[in-house]
C-alpha cells in the first residue's frame, strides 16, 4: 500500500528573523513512517521542520508553512491508499509579512492572523480523496468526544487522540498514550512509546475500508 504521512510543526513567518510555530518534535509522524516502512509499504513523509532522521526508505518532503503542506499533500495524492495526517499544522499565521525585522515599537503590540488552510478539512471535500482518512486531534479535555467530533467534520475512518496538556506523553516526549476513535467504537491505547503506538496504528489503517 501507499502511504502519505505528514509530521512536524509549521513556521509561520513574520519577519526574517521570526515565526509562530508550536512544540511538535516531528517524533509521533516519524514513527508512524518508520512503521509503515518496516511493514513493507511505498511511504512519503510530507514534514516540517524537525532535527529528526527521516526513517530509511521512507521518501521525503520538507516544508516549512502550513500553505506549503496543504500543495504538498494535494500535489502528492495521487495514488496513496492511506493518509494519516499527524503535523501540528498552524491554524493561524500573520497576516502581513514584513520584510524588514520589525522593531520595538511602544509596550504593547497586536499581531493581526488569518486562518491557515485547512488540510484536513479538504482531503475529501476539495481534493476529492478517496482512501483511508486517518487524522489526529490535539486536546487538553474530552479528548474522545472531540476527537469523535473531527471524525465526523473531517469525514475521517479513524481519528487518534492524544491529550497535550500531559508533559509525559504528547508534544515532544518519547512516549504517548492515545485514543483510536472509529466511526462504531473506540480503543484505548496505554501509555508507550511513540514506536509502539505507531506500530498499533499502522496495523489499523491497513484493515480499514475507507468510507
Ligand atoms: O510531533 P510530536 O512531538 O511527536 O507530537 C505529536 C503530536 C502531539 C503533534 C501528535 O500526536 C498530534 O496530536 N498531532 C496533531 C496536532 C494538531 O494540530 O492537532 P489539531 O487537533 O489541532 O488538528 C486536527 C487535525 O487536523 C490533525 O490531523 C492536523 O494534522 C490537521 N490539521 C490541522 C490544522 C490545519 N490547518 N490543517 C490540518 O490538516
Amino acid at each position: 500500500m501507499r502511504f502519505l504521512i505528514t509530521a512536524g510543526p509549521t513556521r509561520e513567518p513574520l519577519d526574517p528573523a521570526r515565526y509562530l510555530t508550536n512544540r511538535s518534535s516531528g517524533r509521533m509522524g516519524y514513527a508512524l513512517a518508520g512503521a509503515a516502512r518496516h511493514d513493507g509499504h511505498d511511504v512519503l513523509l510530507i514534514s516540517g521542520p524537525t532535527t529528526l532522521d527521516v526513517p530509511p526508505g521512507v521518501d521525503f518532503i520538507q516544508v516549512e508553512t502550513a500553505q506549503q503542506m496543504y500543495d504538498a499533500v494535494r500535489d502528492m495524492l495521487d495514488g496513496v491508499d492511506v493518509a494519516i495526517l499527524t503535523a501540528a499544522v498552524a491554524d493561524y499565521r500573520p497576516v502581513a509579512y514584513s520584510e524588514q525585522k520589525i522593531k520595538k515599537q511602544g509596550e504593547r503590540m497586536v499581531l493581526e492572523l488569518e486562518r491557515t488552510p485547512d488540510i484536513l478539512g479538504s482531503m475529501r471535500s476539495v481534493f476529492g480523496f478517496k482512501g483511508t482518512l486517518i487524522g489526529f486531534a490535539a486536546e487538553t479535555q474530552d479528548v474522545e468526544s472531540y476527537a469523535r467530533g473531527k471524525l465526523e467534520r473531517k469525514q475521517c475512518d479513524m481519528v487518534v487522540g492524544n491529550d497535550v496538556s500531559r508533559s509525559d506523553i504528547g508534544f515532544d516526549s518519547r512516549e504517548n498514550e492515545v485514543v483510536l476513535v472509529f466511526p462504531d467504537h473506540v480503543e484505548y491505547l496505554e501509555k508507550d512509546t511513540k514506536e509502539h503506538i505507531a506500530m498499533h496504528i499502522i496495523e489499523h489503517a491497513t484493515i480499514i475500508r475507507p468510507k
